[in-house]
């Protein structure tokens, strides 16, 4: 079997057996969303209780798609033959037959609702493991209140892997974000993490403190910094699925640049999931600690990240139709590529682990 770029062994292109994020909790309503996750159609809505359900998309019978169109009250009626389903995924009617099958239920995945995310576990062949859930209850928990803003879903025409590697990787900045970031002089370019923490389902790349001059800006947001700070910065993968990249704590320093007080914190978010095997679903939303009442900051943020991810999204588009021409092992990489290879390499002991197990049973 041919490794699928860009791993040199493995042969699927992201790992099943993973919780990914499904959707944001706002969008998931009692009007069933259907939305492609990992190859398969599925249906995203909540009952009237508050959960919400995955279920699989298509009529057992004869695979007629299945939406919000086809809803009666809290039922979905398949508009082919009649067949009636609960919300649980449960058929509880046909037209012409009393008895049921059982193989006419809609198949109904794992999901697990952490605002402001919906995570599903969308490989029915394998029991949902909790332990592969990551917790992100770090990232929303903090002393001072958290202000989650300029949220929003776009659509990636390339494989999951990519688009997150390319969260991974500082050095397409000056080039690629000219004019949403600027250019950032080589002094300024990417610096290597000083650390690393590595857990089951978090990978942590802790970035160098640097030290500047305070400029004029940051004195209006922050009055009590001083002339001199510090931002401390940090990429982190939680679980295959959400990347919080550019993640930085503003510190306030003295004039030998050690670290003083905290100031404020400020995180970008980023959900990948597959929705094929070459095009991906882009959950993106900034989190703040600092002027939560400010609806200009939160517009100058969220404007300039959606220009940002745009900019991505046209580079990453233009690779992957150029991706089956090549392996991975001919390709080059440069120094500043440590992050983003390291999150490969991650991501494709997962997919190897999952090869494994599937071969050794088979077997
Ligand atoms: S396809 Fe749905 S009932 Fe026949
Ligand atoms: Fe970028």
């Amino acid at each position: 079997m041919i490794p699928v770029y860009p791993f040199s062994a493995a042969t699927q292109p992201y790992p099943r057996q993973q919780w990914y994020i499904a959707g944001w909790s706002s969008e998931i309503t009692s009007s069933p969303l259907r939305r492609r996750l990992l190859g398969q159609d599925i249906l995203l809505l909540r009952t009237s209780g508050g959960d919400v359900r995955a279920l699989k998309a298509l009529c057992p019978h004869r695979q007629m798609p299945l939406c919000a169109e086809h809803q009666d009250g809290e039922r979905l009626i398949c508009p082919y033959h009649g067949a009636v389903f609960e919300t649980s995924g449960q058929c509880v009617s046909l037209p012409f037959q009393k008895h049921i099958p059982k193989a006419l239920d809609l198949k109904s995945f794992p999901v697990v609702e952490q605002n402001p995310f919906v995570w599903i576990w969308a490989d029915l062949e394998t029991p949902a493991d909790m332990s592969r859930l990551p917790d992100t209850t770090s990232l929303f928990s903090h002393d001072t209140e958290k202000l989650l803003f300029g949220t929003g879903t776009c659509h990636v025409e390339a494989r999951s892997q990519v688009v997150l590697e390319n969260l991974f990787d500082q050095s397409h900045i000056s080039f690629t974000h000219p004019a949403s970031l600027g250019i950032r002089s080589c002094e300024d370019g990417p610096a290597k993490a000083c650390s690393v923490l590595e857990e089951p389902t978090r990978l942590c790349f802790h970035h160098p403190l640097k030290v500047f001059p305070t400029p004029d800006a940051m004195i209006a947001f922050f009055p009590k910094i001083g002339s001199t700070m510090g931002i401390r910065s940090r990429a982190e993968l939680f679980g295959v699925s959400l990347v919080v990249a550019a993640e930085s704590e503003i510190v306030s320093c003295d004039e030998k640049g050690h670290v003083q007080d905290s100031m404020g914190q400020l995180a970008f978010l980023h959900g990948i999931t597959p929705e094929t095997d070459t095009t991906t679903h882009y959950h993106f939303a900034i989190l703040r600690d600092f002027a939560t009442g400010s609806e200009d900051i939160s517009e100058q943020y969220a404007s300039r990240n959606r220009e940002v991810i745009a900019e991505d999204v046209r580079v990453l588009n233009a690779i992957e139709p150029c991706l089956d021409q090549i392996r991975a092992c001919d390709e080059p990489n440069f120094m500043t590529d440590a992050e983003a290879v390291h999150v490969r390499r991650r991501i494709e002991r997962l997919i190897l682990e999952e090869e494994h197990l599937r071969t050794s049973s088979a077997g």
